[in-house]
């Protein structure tokens, strides 16, 4: 569960990204955050997987205060979370079954664990037989579908997820949603940015809208709302 109480965040050169943001996402939902450009919802994630702390207001991911949160125990939150970007982020000279089992590794699981599980994860995602390729070599659906394995490897119960298919075409980005609702109904809490009109307008969720720091919209089964 995700819970947001009166949440500012103003960076250091003075831009309110939040002004006010209080919500609460339960732990089945698919949640799509919209808006226009620079209206705050990369900061809303950040703020989830604690690359940035809240100015003021309080923030709590399955119960721990993320904003107050001491060092030492940011590993063990952020091992709840899983992320994805528009831009994949894979280690470029790591073969994709070590792109993922690094995830596993900087929390040190242990290596037989790492063993069964790698290889189930991509069998997921339907790229077990590109174990051994290097990104590169790697089509950009692809790419993103390993950046979902690294993702879920550690079975996190929260995916973040920036706008996971602006890279990508329409029939490539229809796969990538098909494998982001099976990891909802498994039972992880999905919160995903996206400028992907078709996408929010077809595959029905609750839609909270974002505009310059303040939430203007929130709707159980809502549409994308924008002309773009
Ligand atoms: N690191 C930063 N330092 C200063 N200002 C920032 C920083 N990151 C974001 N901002 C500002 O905060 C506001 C919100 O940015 P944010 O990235 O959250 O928007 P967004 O909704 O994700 O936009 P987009 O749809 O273009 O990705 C913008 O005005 C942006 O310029
Ligand atoms: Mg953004």
């Amino acid at each position: 569960m995700i819970e947001m109480q009166d949440v500012w965040k103003t960076y250091t050169d003075g831009s309110h990204a939040l002004r006010g943001v209080s919500v609460r996402i339960e732990k089945d939902e698919f949640v799509y955050l919209v808006g226009p450009s620079g209206a705050g919802k990369s900061t809303f994630m950040k703020l989830i997987y604690r690359e940035e702390v809240p100015t003021k207001g309080q923030i709590s991911v399955n119960g721990f205060n993320i904003g107050k949160l001491k060092h030492r125990k940011i590993p063990f939150v952020r091992r709840n979370i899983g992320v994805i970007f528009q831009d994949f982020r894979l280690l470029p000279k790591m073969t994709v079954y070590e792109n993922v089992a690094f995830a596993m590794e900087v929390i040190e699981a242990p290596k037989k664990v790492i063993k069964r599980r790698v290889p189930e994860v991509l069998e997921l995602v339907g790229l077990k037989h590109k174990v051994n390729s290097l990104p590169a070599q790697l089509s950009g659906g692809e790419q993103q579908r390993i950046a979902i394995a690294r993702a879920i490897v550690n079975n996190p119960s929260v995916i973040v997820a920036d706008e996971p298919t602006g890279n990508l075409d329409p029939e490539t980005s229809w796969g990538i949603m098909k494998l982001l609702e099976e990891i909802n109904y498994r039972g992880t809490t999905i919160v995903m940015a996206t400028h992907n009109k078709d996408i929010v307008n077809t595959i029905r969720r609750r839609v909270i809208a974002i505009e310059h720091g303040h939430i203007v919209r929130d709707v159980v089964r809502g549409d994308y709302g924008y002309d773009n």
